[in-house]
């Protein structure tokens, strides 16, 4: 306990002459009561509290609140302390009166925390940007110029999600005057942190009687870059890719990768132009782009690489057509073998015909000339 040796003389309050800390009895059936009975201030700021020596209608003659700062004003067995500026971190006003039938003082001590928000959040990555994927990293939250510490705690978040509140070394000690504190949390970074904001926050909780909400000190957001190797975009088909002669051809092997990963095609044939971005395209496949298609993905952190099997079928089409073309072609000829050999066959008969009613005149004539 911290009680004041310096009187507060203000006139209205009966001078005590100076005892020892000892002689308070903080035991005494009617004590002094102070409204509120606990306090909590912020380092420089005003505050102040009310102390009610005892019961309404008690008879005491001596009484008095030790304080090294603020003012007194008394009104009956009411005694008003006030602090215009807060300039102690460790402060405990006592009210007391003298109880003449013991000769000893009956006291109360009023709880005061003075806190003090950080000055300071700095959030930092160890060892330094980038990073790798799959590797640990140190998180860590310097808190600079905190009181007290013991209410203090430092949450660390990855965007919008906590991480965990990592506990202060310093707790157990109750310092009330300010301290600066370095929090730490260990992740292992994934390909999923990339470009995602990390940060830290310290909160001081100081419980019902303290400001609502519970002062908040922000770090600055740091946007994580992470190092990973190439990873495919897209599902690569697992069998044969079967394609139609003069249809195009369009194989996709986009990877993610952090820097952008490089791409090198290695097509089946020297006809087929190579090609160095994510997609290989061809207008109108042939015979002769059929095969392996290897697509080859790299970056700094490590390379894949990509296998298409093509096959080429002949056109349906082109057989239709031909196909058509042929039947046409066969019903051409038909019909014009079809053609010649009826007119043949029309001429001979009409000759026929004439020489058979030639012949017939000529056998029925020849009766009757015989
Ligand atoms: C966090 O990582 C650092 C450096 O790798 C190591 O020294 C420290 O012990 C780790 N802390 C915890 C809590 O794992
Ligand atoms: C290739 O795949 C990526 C990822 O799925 C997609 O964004 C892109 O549009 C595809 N390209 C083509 C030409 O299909």
């Amino acid at each position: 306990m911290f009680f004041c040796y310096i009187f507060v003389v203000v006139s209205l309050i009966n001078f005590l002459p100076d005892f020892h800390v000892s002689s308070c009895d903080h035991n005494c059936a009617d004590k002094p009561r102070f409204t509120p009975s606990r306090l909590v201030v912020q380092f420089g700021k005003p505050t102040s509290a009310l102390c009610s020596v005892c019961q309404p209608g008690c008879n005491v003659t001596l009484f008095n609140i030790e304080c090294p700062i603020g003012t007194l004003a008394a009104n009956g067995t009411e005694i008003t302390w006030t602090v215009n500026k807060m300039t102690e971190w460790i402060i405990s006003p006592s009210c007391y009166y003298n109880n003449d039938t013991t000769d000893t003082h009956c006291c109360s001590v009023l709880p005061i925390t003075v806190y003090k928000p950080p000055e300071n959040v700095s959030f930092s990555v160890h060892p330094d940007e980038p990073m790798s994927e799959g590797q640990q990293y140190t998180l860590q939250c310097e808190v600079r110029d905190v009181a007290p510490v013991k209410n203090l705690t430092v949450t660390f978040y990855r965007g919008r999600i906590a991480l965990g509140e990592p506990k202060s070394s310093k707790r157990e000690k109750d310092e009330p005057k300010p301290v600066s504190e370095v929090f730490t949390l260990n992740i292992t970074s994934t390909k999923e942190d990339d470009g995602v904001q990390f940060w830290c926050e310290a909160k001081l909780e100081l419980g019902a009687e303290g400001p609502q909400p519970p002062p908040v000190v922000e770090s600055e957001k740091l946007t994580a870059a992470v190092h990973y190797k190439p990873h495919l975009e897209v599902s690569i088909p697992p069998d044969t890719i079967i394609i139609r002669e003069e249809n195009p051809l369009t194989l996709n092997c986009s990877s993610v990768g952090n820097p952008p990963p490089s791409y090198t095609w290695t097509p089946p044939s020297r006809i087929t132009s190579p090609s160095n971005g994510s997609v290989f395209f061809i207008n109108s496949i042939t015979h002769e782009d059929e095969g392996l298609y290897t697509c080859y993905v790299s970056n700094e952190k490590g390379s894949i690489s990509v296998q298409f099997d093509v096959t080429v079928q002949a056109n349906n089409l082109i057989l239709i057509i031909g196909l058509v073309v042929a039947v046409v072609l066969l019903a051409v000829i038909v019909g014009v073998a079809v053609f010649i050999s009826y007119h043949r066959y029309y001429k001979e008969g009409a000759y026929n015909l004439w020489d058979r009613i030639r012949l017939h005149t000529t056998h029925s004539s020849i009766p009757t000339a015989e």
